[in-house]
């Protein structure tokens, strides 16, 4: 070892006189200084208080009431001075007794100047990093004892607290001492409700390397309900056994007590617009029964009554082409196509209000229906594989399903750029699989994600309403798949 310090101040305790002085000029020459030399123990605590030196170098046999271990420990003790002993010969006995005394060395006479030089040397490297290290400790207590977070360490087996930081009281209102009197206290505060899932989480951090973040409510000393978020770490021995865990806690109930309120925000939100959808369907139903059945009616009997006056004026016609009454006639033909065309306009808007295919032949059948017609107005080619089996839902999942439905395809329009649409519905162990997939551009990550249009987010909400699971997912100029997962009844 080669290790070069600064000068040390180092006092020599040496009842022969001879000895001292040698040591003294060995010092000198090997770079270090005397602090003075004594003869007895006495007098050695005397010059250790008032000349602070940086060691000191102490014989054990001293003349006098006092030997060298007694001063040393006095000297340590009251002055925590690094003491190095000098000895006669490396007697186990005396060695053994001085170990209460922090030696931090031993030399053995007659003293060499490399002896010397390596034991002054070793000594104050220890004392450098002995102060360095309390130093840290110092610090990272200071930094543990004014955290507003919860720390504490404690032994696995015994649960016994080897550390708690002040701020335990203000978090549970229990103090660090009544931890430390009681192991264990802080699993016996854990909100009952919490306990399993407490003792679950931390046999986990206790059997694998990673450290869980995990929350749970405890009741404080005063019966509050506080949330808390818990990080740990355990500390192994050499057969990986968990030794000890050392945790920080925070208390996170502000927190936890807006995420409910937000939830509970988000489900009456959910709840109105479930509401708002349902009136919206049921009126288009009513709207699309009153014009397919009143209007529809009206003009009927419109048409019929029309015909019947057609074939009256008939009668009192002579097959004259120049006969008014034969062109009144065919006026009265071309209102009659035109009222044809009406009803159908009609019937097309009752149909597109609400399918009534929908409600008679179900689900499979409006999906077929309105494929047709989608590749009939986009020109899109809508290639479908309907199951036999007819899903079971119920009129209301039915008709968010269809509209879901209706969104993906006129979403595909809009913006895909696609030929072609792949449509698979499939029944799968009492779900309902109904895929779309286009072969336009790919909707993006960011499309998905942004949340300003109201199509995705409104088909995101109903099959959330429906206890189902909504997919969205592009690539890049290969396409775009929707699938819906829904529950049958
Ligand atoms: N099949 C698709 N292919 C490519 N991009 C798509 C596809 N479907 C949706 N997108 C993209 O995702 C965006 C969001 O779709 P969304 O249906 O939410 O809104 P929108 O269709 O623009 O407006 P609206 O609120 O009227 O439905 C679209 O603007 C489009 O950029
Ligand atoms: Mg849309």
């Amino acid at each position: 070892m080669n290790l070069i310090f600064s000068k040390a101040r180092v006092l020599v305790v040496e009842d022969e006189k001879i000895i001292a002085k040698d040591i003294e000029s060995t010092l000198k020459r090997i770079g270090h200084e005397s602090a003075g030399s004594v003869a007895r123990g006495e007098d050695a605590i005397i010059a250790a208080e008032k000349e602070k030196p940086d060691m000191v170098l102490m014989d054990i046999t001293l003349k006098g009431e006092m030997d060298g271990i007694e001063a040393a420990k006095i000297i340590n003790d009251r002055f925590n001075i690094p003491i190095v002993y000098i000895t006669a010969h490396q007697d186990e006995d005396t060695i053994e007794k001085t170990k209460g005394t922090n030696p931090y060395g031993y030399i053995t006479k007659p003293l060499d100047d490399r002896d010397l030089s390596t034991a002054i040397n070793s000594a104050m490297y220890r004392r450098d990093v002995e102060l360095k290290l309390k130093d840290a400790e110092e610090k990272y207590f200071r930094l543990s004892e004014n955290a507003p977070d919860m720390i504490f360490s404690q032994n696995v087996a015994t649960r016994v607290y080897n550390y708690v930081n002040n701020s335990a009281t203000k978090l549970t209102g229990y103090a660090p001492k009544e931890y430390y009197d009681k192991p264990g206290l802080l699993e016996d505060i854990v909100d009952p409700e919490w306990k399993e899932q407490y003792l679950f989480t931390l046999k986990m951090i206790k059997s694998s390397n990673t450290t869980i973040p995990f929350e749970y409510m405890i009741t404080n000393k005063n019966g509050g309900k506080i949330w808390i978020n818990q990080r740990s770490v355990v500390l192994r021995n050499a057969k990986n056994e968990a030794v000890s865990i050392e945790a920080i806690l925070t208390d996170v109930t502000e927190r936890k007590n807006y995420e409910e309120k937000l939830e509970e925000t988000t489900l009456k939100l959910r709840a109105l617009s479930n509401y708002q959808q349902r009136i919206r369907e049921e009126e288009r139903l009513y709207i699309s029964r009153e014009i397919h059945d009143q209007l529809g009616q009206d003009l009927t009997v419109l048409k019929m009554d029309l015909s019947m006056i057609s074939k009256n004026a008939a009668k009192q016609t002579d097959n004259n082409p120049n006969d008014k009454m034969n062109v009144f006639i065919d006026e009265l033909k071309k209102t009659t196509s035109y009222i044809d065309e009406i009803i159908n306009k009609v019937r097309k808007i009752a149909t597109e209000l609400r399918p009534d295919i929908l409600d008679k032949l179900g689900l499979n059948e409006a999906i077929e229906w309105h494929s047709g017609e989608f590749e009939k107005r986009s020109n899109i080619k809508c290639i479908t594989s309907l199951c036999e089996e007819e899903p079971v839902l119920s009129p209301e999942k039915s008709i968010s399903v269809f509209r879901i439905f209706q969104e993906t395809l006129t979403n595909t329009a809009r913006h895909s750029g696609a030929t072609e649409v792949k449509i698979e519905l499939n029944i799968i162990n009492g779900w309902m699989i109904l895929s779309i997939h286009d072969n336009g551009r790919g909707i993006t990550p960011s499309e998905i994600e942004k949340g300003t249009s109201l199509g995705i987010l409104g088909m995101k909400e109903r099959v959330l309403i429906l206890g189902g699971i909504w997919n969205i997912n592009g690539e890049k100029n290969k396409g775009t798949t929707v699938q819906i997962k829904v529950p049958l009844n």
